[in-house]
């Protein structure tokens, strides 16, 4: 049984029903926190946040549209990598990154922390299936993208509708944290970091893939659009700097152009 933390009180506790991440069966109804707050359950989606966020940039707003969510994982997500080193980059060797530098083991909790259709998760959870995976967004439309794909692989997932800034997890619960392609899309990146800071456990792995700052003019050029929509990019070392400010360890990483692949740990 997993308990996560209300994201509004800190003390209080709620208890995820196990079944609710058996996506073959609707589950509709309601949760209620230690603290008797309640939240809704539709389709398997636990609803954390209860409303859409208010101020959203040009990118994180086509992240709320049902035709990005359906769209997002077949033309985009699963082309990206290819498209952005200008070389063949299947999908499978991301995965590869994936299962190698997360490690993940038996009983252990993982979180896709902005998971759009939960690309990470499926695949996480298809790969070590005593694991439990919670695949976190703001967005419904995409969790119930992330739903439907999951059902169709066989996928038991926890759909949880939260903020990154303001995660539910209890202070060093969370064994893993993955997180592909979002980094450059949080509108506050410090303020994520720090809170998977902490709540990971000692010696937690955070796994990411994310796009530097171009060198080129022309990948300037792209970017520049980008980041009016914004989206957001670093230099490899202005990250690593977040990344230690916030208080983790780079373990490994690896770049090919702008794509960056960064495994984090917490000292024990
Ligand atoms: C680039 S997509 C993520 C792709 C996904 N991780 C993958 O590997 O395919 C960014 C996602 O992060 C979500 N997101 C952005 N900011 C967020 C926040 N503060 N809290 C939760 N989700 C967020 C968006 O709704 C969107 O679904």
């Amino acid at each position: 049984m997993i308990k996560i933390r209300s994201p509004r009180y800190e003390q209080s506790e709620i208890t995820l029903p196990q079944n609710v991440a058996q996506l073959n069966v609707a589950f509709n109804g309601e949760l209620c926190s230690s603290n008797g707050e309640s939240f809704e359950i539709k389709r398997n989606i636990i609803d954390l946040l209860k409303k859409d966020p208010e101020k959203l940039s040009p990118a994180e707003y086509s992240n709320f549209l049902s035709i990005t969510a359906s769209v997002y994982e077949d033309v985009w997500r699963t082309k990206s990598l290819g498209l952005i080193t200008g070389h063949d980059f299947p999908i499978e060797r991301e995965m590869r990154y994936l299962y190698d530098w997360v490690e993940p083991k038996p009983n252990q909790l993982i979180v896709d922390l902005g998971c759009s259709t939960a690309l990470y998760a499926r695949k996480l959870k298809a790969y070590q299936s005593a694991s439990d995976v919670i695949a976190l967004d703001f967005s419904i439309p995409m969790l119930e993208e992330a739903r439907k794909r999951a059902d169709a692989d066989n996928c038991e997932l926890y759909l949880v509708r939260a903020d990154a800034r303001k995660q539910p997890f209890f202070s060093e619960q969370v064994d893993a944290i993955v997180c592909g392609g979002t980094l450059n899309e949080f509108s506050e990146v410090r303020k994520v970091l720090f809170e998977c800071k902490r709540v990971l456990k000692p010696n937690g792995r955070f796994f990411l893939m994310h796009l530097l700052e171009a060198e080129t003019w022309w990948g300037k050029g792209l970017q520049l659009t980008a980041k009016g929509g914004g989206v957001q990019f670093h230099s490899k070392s202005e990250i690593n700097e977040l990344f230690e400010e916030a208080g983790f360890q780079l373990l490994k990483q690896h770049t090919e152009g702008i794509v960056c692949f960064s495994l984090l740990t917490t000292s024990a």
